[in-house]
């Protein structure tokens, strides 16, 4: 098979393509109904399937010869933890557990939210709230309570699911105090809040309210799996857009099952049995698709790793994990390897260990700089696979297709249009760019099965954020090109989007908090490059006329005010005052400008400039401040 065949066929006739591989996987009911239209007009997959998806990553492979297979391998150094669940255990485990949420009244379509560290136990929760057909919302364990909060209030859960801590290297970090402050903050209130005590820090129970996970599990009778439709949604999983409130991005079931294990053969090359490590966390996008749902739904084993890819305890760790676990494919964030590089330059980490079952190693979640791809191949002597995706398709928009044909790569670009997403260049009119000229990057409608049908609670941000600017395509937010061979290079975010350390993160919000202090009369946070993190935000500030307030101590508190609300792995650790802001003559700040001053790049003045001096201000503090040409 041919990349160019199977491409072809998922665009020219999607419903023969998806029906297909709808097929091999287990339903209850497959579908009839492949492509429809929902009422709000949107593309649908497989709305009359009848399905489970915690049985199908589960109980079909435990009744179809895997129930001694490890599902789930849990690795934690920092918790001096190792543990193997078989098929067979994860699925009793999972039941238990849904028996555990069935007796606190969750059913079909009620809403879980989950705040867990990387340990089988999120999984578990993941799952069981899966085979109730109820509908998870997984909050990464780094949000402040005031983010949980938001959400809390967004998703309006019927049972929280916590642990008493996560562990951060050796930090331990109580997750449930910050539990019990966003329910506080919260309108919304759960019936009840279940909570995995871990030994390194008991968290004191609500009375009432809050149920020991050990406790209920032993009280529990095992539920069984409900059937959902295939367009019943699985999740919702919150991510920055470009205001303070994060959007509530719903996968539907049968189309995630269907692409997930159609991407784990035909993007990573991994069959029934192979071990798969996605070194990210579950509260990622990352997490959900590719160490939570792609490698049972695809009858693998999936490594669950709690712990750094340095420091716990060196720069060995994946390769540790490589050699220990017989893993095929690892797959992790750029800025995971510029801490191993950063660590051990010369790569004498990866020598101690035996590779040979490792074959690939994936990248994602932000730009992947060519420094970074060379090092990785040339020290671990193994292929590098750039690809590149979003929280709201759920898996790969490009990349290359290892399972179906290996192309040769280009470092810089993400290869080619993964089959099912119809990707073009568009100017600001909505026309298709020829080869080599930059523009949005749009998907052409329909998008494939896993993509979000719509915003939870907001069907209109959706249609506003992603469908209006090109009728017809789903608006990526990243600009870039295609190159003659049809290759695609991301160039960024066209939008107040970063990405730090791989997490994606809002600079709106970040100026939302920042300018809420009493000092502050305008700010503008920006993005720079940092050489360890990919990007880094940097608030440029202006004070309210009179305000008399020591700069460093400004800056402590806003950095204190950022960590405060939206957590510490929003890094936002720069803050400047400057005397003005540049701006256009309409009023509008030039954040592009600035990012552009900050990364030494070549960049013209706009005619519609108020004060041209301003540029050179900014230029001047950021020089001051050391902060030009991280890159
Ligand atoms: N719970 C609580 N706090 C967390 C956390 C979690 N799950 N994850 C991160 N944090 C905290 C860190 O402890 C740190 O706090 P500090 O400022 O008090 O030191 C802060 O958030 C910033 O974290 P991070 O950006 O991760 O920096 P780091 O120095 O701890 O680690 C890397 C740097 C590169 C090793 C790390 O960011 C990494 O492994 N990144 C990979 C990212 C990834 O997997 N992304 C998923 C998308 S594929
Ligand atoms: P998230 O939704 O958190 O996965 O972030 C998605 C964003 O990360 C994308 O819109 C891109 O801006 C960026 N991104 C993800 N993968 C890549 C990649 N391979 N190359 C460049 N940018 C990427």
């Amino acid at each position: 098979m041919t990349y160019h065949a199977e491409y072809s066929k998922s665009v020219e006739t999607p419903e023969t393509f998806w029906a297909e591989k709808a097929a091999n996987l287990p339903w209850f009911k497959q579908p009839e109904q492949i492509l429809s239209k929902d009422r709000n007009g949107m593309d649908r997959w497989f709305a009359d399937g009848e399905m489970n998806t915690a049985y199908m990553a589960l109980d079909y492979h435990v009744e179809n010869g895997r129930a001694d297979q490890p599902a789930v391998i849990y690795d934690s150094p920092v918790a001096d933890t190792k543990r193997t669940l078989t098929y067979r255990e994860m699925r009793d485990q999972v039941a238990l557990f849904a028996g555990v949420l069935k007796a606190q009244g969750v059913e079909k379509g009620d809403r879980v939210v989950i705040y867990m560290p990387m340990v089988p136990e999120a999984l578990i929760a993941m799952y069981a709230v899966a085979r109730l057909g109820a509908i998870h919302s997984v909050v990464f364990g780094g949000f402040a309570p005031h983010e949980l909060a938001v959400r809390i209030e967004d998703a309006e859960p019927k049972v929280i699911v916590t642990a008493s801590c996560g562990i951060e290297v050796s930090k331990v970090i109580e997750y449930k105090p910050m539990l019990d402050e966003a329910i506080e903050q919260a309108v919304h209130k759960p019936d009840a809040c279940i909570v995995l005590q871990r030994p390194q820090a008991l968290a004191k129970l609500v009375e009432g309210r809050d149920l020991d996970w050990a406790d209920a599990v032993a009280a529990a009778e095992p539920a069984d799996c409900v059937p959902v439709k295939g367009t019943d949604p699985l999740y919702i999983l919150y991510t920055s857009g470009t205001t303070g409130k994060p959007k509530g991005v719903v996968r539907d079931n049968g189309g995630h099952a269907t692409a997930l294990h159609y991407s784990m053969k035909a993007i990573y090359n991994i069959e029934p049995g192979d071990v798969f490590l996605a070194a990210s966390d579950v509260g990622w996008v990352v997490g959900h698709s590719y160490i939570v749902y792609a490698p049972l739904l695809a009858g693998a084993t999936t490594i669950v790793y709690e712990g750094k890819p340095v420091r716990t305890p060196d720069a060995g760790a994946f390769w540790r994990l490589c050699e220990e676990y017989k893993i095929k494919a690892l797959f992790a964030a750029p800025t995971a390897f510029r801490a191993i590089k950063k660590e051990d330059p010369e790569g004498l980490e990866i020598g101690k260990y035996d590779l040979s079952n490792l074959e690939i190693i994936f990248m994602a979640g932000e730009r992947l700089d060519p420094p970074t791809y060379h090092w990785t191949i040339e020290k671990t002597g193994k292929p590098v696979i750039d690809h590149w995706w979003q929280t709201e398709t759920g898996w790969a928009i490009c990349g290359n297709l290892m399972g179906i044909e290996a192309k040769e790569p280009k470092p810089g670009s993400a290869t080619l249009p993964t089959p099912g997403f119809n990707v073009q260049i568009l100017d600001s009119e909505g026309n298709e760019l020829p080869a080599g000229e930059q523009g949005a990057i749009a998907i052409k409608l329909p998008l494939p099965p896993s993509c979000l049908p719509t915003i939870w609670n907001n069907h209109e941000r959706f249609r506003a954020g992603y469908l209006s600017d090109f009728p017809g395509y789903y608006t990526s937010g990243d600009g870039g090109y295609k190159d003659e061979d049809g290759y695609v290079f991301i160039m960024g975010r066209t939008d107040d989007v970063i990405n730090v350390a791989g997490h994606r993160l809002s600079t709106g919000e970040m100026e939302e908090i920042v300018a809420d202090h009493p000092a502050v009369a305008e700010c503008a946070v920006i993005g720079i490059n940092d050489t360890l993190k990919g990007q880094a935000p940097v608030g440029l500030v202006l004070l309210k006329d009179g305000v008399d307030i020591d700069e460093e101590q400004l800056e402590k508190e806003l950095i204190a005010r950022v960590r405060k609300e939206i957590g510490p792995i929003a890094c936002f650790n720069k803050a400047m005052v400057v005397q003005r802001l540049p701006k256009t003559r309409s009023g509008k700040i030039l954040r592009k400008l600035m990012r552009q001053i900050a990364d030494g790049q070549e960049y013209t003045v706009p005619s519609t400039i108020d004060d041209p001096s301003s540029l050179l201000e900014i230029e001047a503090l950021m020089d001051e401040r050391g902060l030009m040409q991280r890159s």
